[in-house]
């Protein structure tokens, strides 16, 4: 079977999230990912999306802890990430403090628990990763805000310098639940193909972290954000995404492999989201351009069943919450590498080697030519 972009195939069954097209909802483990995003907490949907199950409060006491403790990632990532240039890019240095929190660890042991704790560990470090590198270039100290309580609070205090209000840190936190885990998408495959050779977890989530950049995935948040500052001003959308269309250009936070009869479920979330930080802030201009996008390019595209993604209002959240724009990609990881975690332990359970083949189409039995008879 040939199935350019691997379009159709299922590469394994899974009880981690289930996207109903049709219905215009998505699930984390049976449960409704709107309410999700509107009751639980990143750390509550992190234990779930791990273990198939909600936490008791013990559990997720100590689960939050765990998580405080790997704050800090062990010093050679700290040097590591220091030492990068300022005009590195944010997501390429969490990729590579990634790869590095594997040094001088005994990775013998893959068993499941093994495994987690490792993913642990990393999820963990993520924020003063992202945040440490981003106050290096900007010439500043990294901060290690031990007080803040939950993820989200403490990577954007980590980030800004400054506590966040609570409708701040309780926006990132619905940011990170809304990108925690989205099935078998590019990076998650990345995850699991890697897993699959028992690679150990730091192989697995360095992998997943280079898919997440490309522009065509995780990427395309910092594109939209980039978009949404050139526009600038909601009455530039039309003339621009003619322009853009007109070049040949794709649009930024539009189109998706699975969502080609209507727009993606998360939007309503992060559009109602969007909303309330502009309120907070007493400023519309970049939800109402994302508003005014969404409207005029659906009626553009819809025809070829393209709709705006989350990328689009990720854009303006990261913006209201003050992140850099290149900051954008990593905080998508800083979610993601949870439904990464959860799909390598999953796929571990009945691990077979990934290994398709392909269609040879190109000539046999060509003559060797000597290089001196070459010309
Ligand atoms: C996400 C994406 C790669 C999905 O692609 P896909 O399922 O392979 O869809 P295709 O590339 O087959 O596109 C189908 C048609 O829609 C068009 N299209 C897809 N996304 C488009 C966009 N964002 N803007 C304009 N046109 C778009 C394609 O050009 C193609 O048109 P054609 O048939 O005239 O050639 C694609 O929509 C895209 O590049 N989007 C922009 C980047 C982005 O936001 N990515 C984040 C995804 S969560």
């Amino acid at each position: 079977m040939y199935s350019p972009g691997l379009e159709g195939v299922v590469v394994k069954e899974t009880r981690i999230c289930h996207i109903d097209v049709e219905n215009s909802k998505i699930y984390y483990r049976g449960y409704d990912l709107e309410e999700l995003a509107a009751r639980s907490t990143f750390e509550e949907v992190a234990f779930l999306l791990w273990r198939g199950r909600l936490p008791g409060r013990s559990e997720l006491e100590e689960l939050k802890s765990e998580l405080r403790r790997g704050r800090r990632p062990p010093k050679h990532v700290e040097y590591l990430v220091r030492a990068a240039p300022p005009s590195a890019e944010p997501i390429d240095v969490l990729r590579t403090a990634v790869s590095a929190m594997a040094w001088g660890e005994d990775l013998s042991d893959k068993s499941p628990e093994a495994e987690l704790r490792r993913g642990l560990k990393i999820a963990a470090a993520m924020p003063y990763v992202v945040a440490a590198f981003d106050r290096a270039r900007r010439g500043l100290e990294p901060l290690d805000p031990a007080e803040a309580e939950s993820h989200a609070e403490y990577y954007l205090w980590a980030l800004r310098g400054e506590r966040p209000s609570g409708r701040e840190a309780r926006a990132m936190d619905v940011m990170l639940i809304i990108y925690a885990e989205h099935s078998m998408n590019n990076s998650a495959f990345t995850a699991v193909a890697v897993a699959s050779t028992l690679a150990d977890m730091y192989a697995a989530v360095t992998a997943a972290i280079a898919s997440l950049k490309g522009p065509l995935h995780g990427g395309a948040n910092v594109d939209a954000a980039r978009m949404i500052e050139e526009i600038g001003d909601a009455r530039r959308v039309e003339s621009w995404v003619d322009e853009q269309l007109a070049k040949g250009r794709r649009i930024p936070g539009f189109g998706h492999r699975i969502y080609k009869k209507g727009p993606d479920p998360r939007l309503k979330v992060l559009r109602e989201l969007a909303k309330e930080l502009a309120a907070e802030r007493g400023d519309f201009r970049w939800v109402e351009i994302a508003e005014r996008l969404e409207e005029y390019a659906t009626a553009k595209l819809a025809a070829k069943g393209v709709y705006a993604n989350t990328d689009l209002y990720a854009a303006v959240i990261f913006r209201y919450l003050g992140l850099p724009v290149d900051v954008n990609l990593p905080t998508f990881a800083v979610s993601r590498v949870v439904g990464w975690i959860a799909h390598v332990l999953e796929y571990r359970q009945a691990n077979r080697l990934i290994r398709p083949t392909e269609r040879y189409v190109g000539p046999v039995g060509l003559k060797y030519i000597p290089l001196e008879e070459r010309g």
